[in-house]
């Protein structure tokens, strides 16, 4: 993934990303994905008793800072850095940040309480994983909490998606247990794994 990948999807994204099985998995909201992303955090934080209003969250690969727009009240204060400045470009009334060094955060050390990374790490190499994830352990205070939410390889509706979602061509799909591995080794513990978004909208919302 260069900085520029992003840049010359950035003006068409939500066109590239669709698919009809997306689509009609999706049903009328567009935004769909995004919510019940945010719902998947903010069952995380009522299960473990965590009031988020006193917390700081930023979101790493923001992109287009959806969930960050849709957790903004939900938090002390919302962010949000990614290294493609024309995804950016669409992340309105938010916080955000060019990642200039895609292996750089640009926030000092111990700054969040919370940060996710969601549909990031398969467009990062395996071997910068690590490294990035060590990255993001730099930003948050002791005791933070992040979130990774990623594709499953398992599953083959996902990988037939995705092997022909043009934004995904560079994508590598990573395992539970490869996340797991590096997470660990870059200081976290395990807390939480979970699959989701087993409904489409129409048995999610009906
Ligand atoms: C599939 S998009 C997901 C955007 C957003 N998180 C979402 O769920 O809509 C992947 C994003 O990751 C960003 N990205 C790629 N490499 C990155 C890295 N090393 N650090 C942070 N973001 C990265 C890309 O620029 C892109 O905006």
């Amino acid at each position: 993934m260069s900085r520029t990948e992003f840049d010359r999807y950035s003006a068409t994204y939500e066109e590239l990303l669709k698919d009809p099985i997306r689509d009609r998995f999706a049903g009328a909201r567009s935004e769909f994905f995004h919510i019940r992303k945010r719902d998947l955090i903010r069952d995380y934080f009522r299960r473990c008793s965590v009031d988020t209003r006193q917390l700081e969250y930023l979101d790493i690969g923001c992109g287009k800072g959806e969930l960050i727009s849709l957790l903004r009240e939900d938090f002390a204060h919302v962010a949000g850095c990614d290294p493609s400045p024309g995804m950016l470009g669409s992340a309105k009334d938010v916080d955000t940040r060019v990642q200039d060094d895609p292996g750089k955060i640009p926030f000092d050390a111990e700054e969040f309480d919370f940060v996710s990374a969601v549909c990031v790490y398969h467009h990062v190499l395996p071997e910068a994983r690590l490294a990035l994830t060590r990255e993001i352990h730099r930003v948050l205070r002791p005791g933070g909490i992040l979130g990774i939410v990623e594709h499953n390889p398992y599953n083959p509706v996902t990988r037939l998606i995705v092997s022909r979602t043009p934004v995904d061509a560079d994508a590598i799909l990573l395992k539970s247990a490869e996340s797991l591995h590096w997470m660990s080794q870059a200081g976290f513990t395990i807390d939480a794994l979970k699959y989701f978004l087993f409904f489409p909208y129409l048995l999610f919302y009906c």
